[in-house]
């Protein structure tokens, strides 16, 4: 592991070249020249049910809805992780509530990664407005993520506030290592609506950094808890891996009510059988790095009880 000292050089190096790097600095995108009816809005691979029979036999208007539907939950679920995930605990970085945070370079780096994520916010709601109002859904709404579900679940099985505190942290850093993995999905996607791929790749150029920022803000946070809080922080650091993963079948079966679908119940009841297992599809090599990075020993015994270590 890099010492503490090359954590902030390189954090100082990464704020730097934030006023180049961040998107929110460029010109903003026009929608208008984008915007083309005719393509999907989303990747029918990436649907958790696009093998089951209900869906392979909706019309194709339905088809079209449902990855309407797939887009704007891909969307606010970006939107969830930014506002109740990451925003709040920059926050608590700009409020010192962790220690190895004081120094202006972190305090920088808090303050611009704040910024890009309140930016990706305004970015990515605008563009769910445009699909909404496009589509004819404009009376959707979402329920709540299980991935901010399980992480207020799991803080609320502790008392101490630093305990609740590095939940929301270990919560951060993992989503901020998927989130560009996530993002790149639809990216480079030249089939669906050229405007979402656009406004995918926006927020993806932002996120390939934030990324390595917060693996360093955890490292310098890391080096300056008590032996008993490093142990917390190293046995919660693997669980939001399968937070991250999960399916958010009740987000779809609630959407695909909302718009009719028959086949709703069925999707979710057969769905429900395989949603642990879709950990097979995401790259979780970086957060065992960390945790290994972190502390080698009681991070492979952390790993191994989560069963991300063979
Ligand atoms: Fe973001
Ligand atoms: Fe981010």
């Amino acid at each position: 592991m890099e010492t503490i000292a090359q954590c902030r050089t390189l954090l100082e190096r990464m704020n730097n070249v934030w006023e180049k790097r961040s998107q929110v600095k460029k010109q903003e995108l026009d929608p208008t020249t984008l915007l083309d009816r005719t393509r999907p809005d989303f990747r029918v691979d990436l649907l958790p049910f696009k093998n089951h029979p209900a869906f392979l036999e909706a019309s194709q208007e339905t088809k079209d809805k449902i990855l309407s539907c797939g887009w704007l939950i891909y969307n606010w679920k970006t939107v969830a992780i930014e506002l109740k995930v990451v925003n709040p605990v920059c926050q608590d970085i700009i409020y010192q509530m962790f220690p190895g945070v004081s120094d202006a370079i972190v305090q920088e780096v808090a303050t611009d990664t704040l910024v890009d994520e309140s930016y990706h916010v305004q970015l990515v709601n605008k563009a769910c407005s445009i699909t909404r109002q496009q589509r004819g859904l404009q009376s959707l709404r979402s329920p709540e993520f299980n991935l901010v579900l399980n992480m207020q679940r799991e803080q609320e099985l502790y008392q101490e506030d630093w305990q609740k505190l590095l939940i929301k942290l270990a919560t951060s850093v993992v989503s901020e290592v998927f989130v560009s993995d996530y993002l790149k999905l639809l990216s480079s996607d030249q089939t669906i609506q050229p405007f979402n791929r656009v406004v995918v790749d926006t927020h993806r150029r932002d996120e390939d950094a934030h990324s390595c920022i917060f693996k360093n803000l955890v490292k310098c946070i890391y080096s300056e808890l008590t032996i008993e809080q490093k142990e917390f922080f190293i046995s919660v650091l693997p669980k939001p891996v399968y937070w991250f993963a999960d399916l958010e079948l009740e987000v779809w079966k609630s959407m695909l009510e909302q718009i009719d679908f028959a086949g709703a119940q069925a999707i979710y009841n057969d769905c429900s059988a395989t949603n642990t297992s879709n950990l097979q599809n995401i790259d979780y090599s970086e957060v065992i790095e960390l945790v290994q990075e972190l502390d080698y020993q009681g991070g492979a015994e952390s790993l191994a009880k989560m069963g991300l270590l063979n």
